[in-house]
């Protein structure tokens, strides 16, 4: 019932935003931040587009994995900062990879995007007797939806992208929970395209909205807006439910688990996580001081740092355990 991660690959923007960069034109510090946050500094895009930094980790991921492109047949593009309505991000990877032979279509869990991709890759794998290899990427470039006039959330965020080749693996190791509570949607989201047909009485529109509308208007409009305080609580949470439902399917116990690769939104978050699972701090990958929140691209960036720099070898038990905007949560056990 299991999977196989044949390789990884990463891509962050060259240009690197720091802490001190903040101060220029907001009311903030370096201290603040670090001791906040963990975040020391974190990458912005210069330009690139979202799927030219998901097409450069896919490239990678394939390179390592050593198969060839035409053998993919599901690719699965997580994000929430696609270039295009339409067509989806994963089409434009398709061309850009060569994998003529793959279904595609993007996924949007927010920062759980890329471990609810991996668990429906695992899905059509098992079912479709077609199917090879799944390309699994999350690419985001939340710099474009960051309000940078709002201190208490733009020195979270950073941009990024990250992928996985797999395989279906029968008697591997694996289990998986996703959930969400939709009641929780208000705490953290951006909006797409504001009312703006000539048909609409904008005041009107704006009672609909509901929860929703926020009375922002002009440049940042379209950027996120979180309840710093509510997501953190619900992370905290869900982080331990997730990994802990997982595990409890296949009568697994956390304690045997090598290596957990968290979301990166925050280093509090990840301790405080650790705690409730009863792990020790050593078993986190982190890198959220050099990236900050890259929300979906978060968990595979690590993953591939942490395979690249050695951290996670064949044979480790790991876990990659996510939440995020929605609000919705994730864990994968399985093996690397
Ligand atoms: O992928 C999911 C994305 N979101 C998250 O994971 C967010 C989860 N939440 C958090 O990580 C934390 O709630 C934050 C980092 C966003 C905020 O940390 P906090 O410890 O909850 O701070 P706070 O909002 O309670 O603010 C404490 C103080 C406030 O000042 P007063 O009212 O006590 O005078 C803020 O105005 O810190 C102030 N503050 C700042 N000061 C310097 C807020 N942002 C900053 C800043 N620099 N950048």
């Amino acid at each position: 019932m299991g999977l196989s991660i044949l390789g990884t690959g990463s891509y962050t923007p060259e240009h690197k935003l720091t802490n001190e960069d903040f101060t220029e034109f907001i009311e903030t510090n370096d201290e603040w931040i670090r001791t906040r946050t963990g975040i020391r500094s974190r990458r912005v895009a210069d330009g690139e587009p979202t799927w030219y930094m998901g097409a450069q980790a896919a490239r990678a991921a394939i390179e390592a994995a050593g198969i060839d492109p035409t053998e993919i047949g599901l690719i699965i593009d997580t994000t929430i900062t696609q270039d295009f309505c339409t067509p989806s991000t994963s089409c434009i990877i398709q061309r850009e990879t060569g994998a003529v032979n793959a279904a595609c279509f993007d996924l949007n869990a927010a920062c759980s995007g890329f471990v609810y991709a991996l668990d429906m890759a695992h899905r059509f794998l098992k079912t479709e007797p077609s199917a090879r290899y799944a390309l699994v990427l999350a690419n985001e470039q939340l710099s474009r939806i960051t309000n940078y006039e709002d201190r208490s959330s733009c020195i979270l965020f950073g941009d990024g992208a990250a992928a996985a080749v797999v395989e279906y693996k029968a008697d591997a190791l694996y289990s998986s929970h996703l959930g969400a509570d939709g009641t929780g949607a208000k705490f953290l989201f951006a909006r797409t395209a504001l009312p703006a047909s000539p048909f609409i009485d904008a005041e009107k529109a704006a009672q609909k909205w509901d929860d929703f509308d926020e009375g922002i208007i002009g440049r940042y409009a379209h950027c996120m807006k979180q309840d710093g305080k509510e997501v953190y609580r619900f992370a905290t949470q869900a982080m331990p439910k997730a990994a802990a439902a997982a595990a409890e399917k296949i009568g697994f116990d956390l304690q045997e688990l090598d290596r957990i690769v968290p979301h990166q939104a925050n280093i509090r978050i990840i301790e405080t996580a650790m705690k409730n699972m009863k792990l020790p701090m050593e078993k986190a990958v982190v890198n959220i001081a050099e990236h900050g929140n890259t929300s979906s691209a978060s968990i595979p960036i690590a993953l591939d740092e942490a395979v690249r720099s050695g951290q996670i070898k064949r044979g480790d038990k790991i876990c990659l355990v996510g939440f995020g905007a929605g609000l919705t949560y994730a864990a994968v056990i399985m093996e690397y």
